[in-house]
């Protein structure tokens, strides 16, 4: 197979000496009254970083957190990634509390080779999200050349990510390419069978990647929450399972295809944990998943299901994991992830773990080092994998 990151311009085909370089990065970490409760994407940055601090780059990073919808909020403010960014790195860590401006400007003039600015969050401002021409504009003064180390942003098309590559020298930092390099062996020529473990809370995220993966895929298990709806689009009864109403024609619809195409299977779940009430300390139950009694709700899949997937886990050649398979976060609805979790810790096809909530379960249990690409992307992830043509990664190719 062609290297795929082969693609791209890189690192290593700038002069970077006492240049000013904007990064992209993709700090939108999940804080717990102002804490950071996983620095992966910050660890995820640091091959990029390090190497510019190394080649004495003047470098300024970007990023975005939360969605604060562009304006200022205090709790979105980019200062604890800044501490922590300071605590991983060797090179001095300067945080900014403005994007653009005069005194952005100032400080990256007086800042010394091989040093570090973080500026506010972009979405602060409201020209991010609208790629407008002015903000696009006032980021680019700030830079010699621009780096795009943002593989969770690649599917949005936002002032700091796309519309600086536009109008900078860009290239695609470390991180970038290292997802490319991990993700494609699922979208061009994956082995067979191909196996997508699909779960989480909500269809109308995964839908779209279902469509678009069918022709690949031979086998989709389907767990966590929005098994339920398309459980319930089949006509089961689920009791008071969570359901997405505005899916359910959507699911059947994309079911009533994978029938008529023969080719790929959709596997759903037989049984379910069920409990009364979404805590730790309510009655739990194993039950039928097609027919769950009234005012109980499934959270977990059950112990047969559970087998099945294992079974099916430990033949696949490709194996794609996007969403939990059960409330992994309530011990008594664990076993689905944590036990799947284990099957394709063991398997020996090539395994791709979705970012957000699946990379965060599996690296609870103790699975991420057995993994052979874990994403740092959630939407970002699933997009690539769906095989369509991603503006962020697009801009940054050679020729
Ligand atoms: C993510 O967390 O998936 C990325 O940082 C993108 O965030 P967004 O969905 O708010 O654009």
């Amino acid at each position: 197979m062609i290297d795929p990151t082969s693609e791209y311009k890189m690192l290593e085909d700038l002069d970077l000496s006492g240049k000013r370089v904007m990064v992209r990065v993709d700090f939108n970490v999940p804080l717990q009254d102002g804490e950071i409760t996983d620095d992966n994407r910050i660890k995820s940055a640091l091959p990029t970083i390090n190497y510019l601090v190394d080649h004495d780059a003047k470098v300024i990073l970007t990023s975005h957190l939360g969605r604060p919808g562009g304006e200022i909020k205090e709790e979105l403010r980019l200062d604890p990634v800044g501490e922590r960014l300071d605590e991983l790195i060797d090179a001095d860590v300067k945080k900014l509390d403005d994007v653009i401006g005069p005194h952005v400007k100032q400080e990256i003039d007086k800042a010394h080779p091989g040093s570090v600015i973080l500026l506010e969050n972009t979405r602060f401002h409201p020209g991010e999200k609208k790629n407008s021409e002015d903000f696009v504009n006032s980021l680019s003064k700030l830079a010699d050349v621009f780096v795009n180390d943002a593989f969770g942003m690649v599917h949005r098309k936002h002032a700091s990510n796309y519309g600086v590559a536009t109008v900078l020298p860009a290239v695609a930092g470390k991180l970038i390419l290292k997802e490319v390099e991990g993700l494609t062996p699922a979208v061009a020529n994956p082995g067979h069978p191909f196996v997508a473990i699909i779960g989480g809370k909500k269809a109308s995220s995964k839908i779209g990647a279902l469509w678009d993966m069918m022709e690949r895929v031979d086998k989709f298990l389907i767990g966590g929450a929005l098994a339920f709806t398309f459980l319930h689009a089949q006509g089961h009864i689920v009791g008071d399972s969570v359901i997405e109403d505005s899916m359910v024609d959507d699911v059947r619809d994309f079911l009533e295809n994978v029938d008529d195409d023969r080719h790929t299977e959709v596997i759903l779940p037989q049984d379910a944990k069920i409990s009364r009430e979404f805590s730790e300390t309510g009655d739990v139950k194993t039950a039928d998943a097609r027919k769950i009694p009234p005012e109980w709700m499934g959270i977990d899949i059950g112990p047969v299901t559970i087998r099945q997937f294992s079974d099916v886990v430990e033949e696949a050649k490709t194996l794609v994991w996007a969403g939990p398979l059960g409330a992994f976060e309530l011990e008594p609805f664990q076993a689905g992830t944590k036990e799947v979790g284990e099957a394709v810790a063991e398997a020996d096809g090539y395994r791709i773990i979705g970012g957000g909530e699946t990379g965060a379960a599996i690296k609870e249990f103790g699975f991420a080092d057995e993994m052979d690409h874990v994403s740092t992307g959630g939407g970002a992830c699933l997009g690539f994998l769906r095989g369509k043509e991603l503006p962020a990664l697009e801009v940054l190719k050679a020729g």
